[in-house]
């Protein structure tokens, strides 16, 4: 793990808004059975989560500002720094009672993201990375797998919600990427897609309509573990166009001919 003040300023953050979606997601589960459903409340938890988020992370570092899904923009005194935010990624999932779902935190400096969190609550895998120290899974040092041909591959995916992005489009590209792998998967957590192609589980993601608090602290994670994150044009326009394609050098690669050929 990595003990730099940043980084524990992000971990304890984290660490206390699992807390609370822990025991939220304990009521889910009860809620479930109710004709009124869960919805209302998850909305709420998630609320909860981005506003201990917000406050821990203000507290630490008063100057820099903040993209946060629920709040939105908040300028900072220092405009170099951004946090951005995402307090329960997988949200569905959540809503649902299945237990895939993280918090994720990157921060941006010039745009850029220096560092990155993802923390599943329920499996307790804390995903950090700094750039240029690595990252780390826990306490373990974080690697992408290294098959080099799509044949082995197991890639995760990130399906249009209904009425949303470019279902046809989704589609085709499913078509292709199904005819060359060895498996597809969803989880319906885009920060743990990334992260677990860092940890080497997934050889790779790709996915179109994405927010940057879904990417940013991805993308330094996956860095950090010797990834390739790009835009699905293999530009770094990832933040602002919401498009990605990762996986190591050659999945990568790969990845992005099959998707351009769709
Ligand atoms: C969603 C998840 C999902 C992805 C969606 C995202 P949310 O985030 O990351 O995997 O397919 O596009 O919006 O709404 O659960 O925070
Ligand atoms: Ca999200
Ligand atoms: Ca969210």
């Amino acid at each position: 793990m990595i003990r730099s003040p940043i980084i524990t300023v992000m971990v304890n953050a984290a660490r206390k808004a699992g807390r609370a979606l822990i025991r939220d997601f304990g009521e889910v589960e009860q809620l479930q059975v109710s004709l009124k459903g869960p919805a209302n409340f998850v909305s709420a938890a998630d609320r909860r989560s981005e506003e201990t988020i917000y406050q821990e992370l203000l507290k630490a570092r008063p100057d820099y500002g903040f993209l946060m899904e629920e709040r939105g923009a908040v300028e900072g005194k220092d405009t170099s720094h951004q946090w951005v935010v995402d307090p329960l990624d997988g949200t569905t999932n959540f809503l649902h009672g299945i237990p895939l779902f993280a918090i994720s935190i990157g921060l941006l400096k010039n745009a850029q993201p220096v560092a990155g969190l993802t923390f599943n609550p329920v499996t307790d895998e804390m995903f950090v990375a700094e750039r240029g120290k690595g990252a780390y899974l826990n306490e373990r040092r974080l690697r992408v797998a290294a098959r080099r041909d799509l044949s082995n591959a197991v890639i995760t995916c990130g399906i249009p919600h209904r009425g949303r992005g470019d279902p046809e489009r989704f589609r085709r590209e499913l078509a292709a990427m199904q005819e060359k792998v060895a498996g597809l998967r969803r989880t319906g957590a885009a920060a743990l897609d990334l992260a677990w192609v860092a940890a080497g589980r997934f050889d790779g993601f790709w996915e179109h309509g994405l927010s940057a608090w879904d990417l940013a602290a991805g993308i330094c994670i996956l860095g950090e573990s010797g990834g390739f994150t790009t835009d699905d044009k293999g530009g770094d326009t990832m933040l602002l166009s919401g498009s990605v394609v990762a996986g190591n050098e050659f999945v990568h690669r790969e990845m992005l001919a099959v998707l351009k050929s769709a």
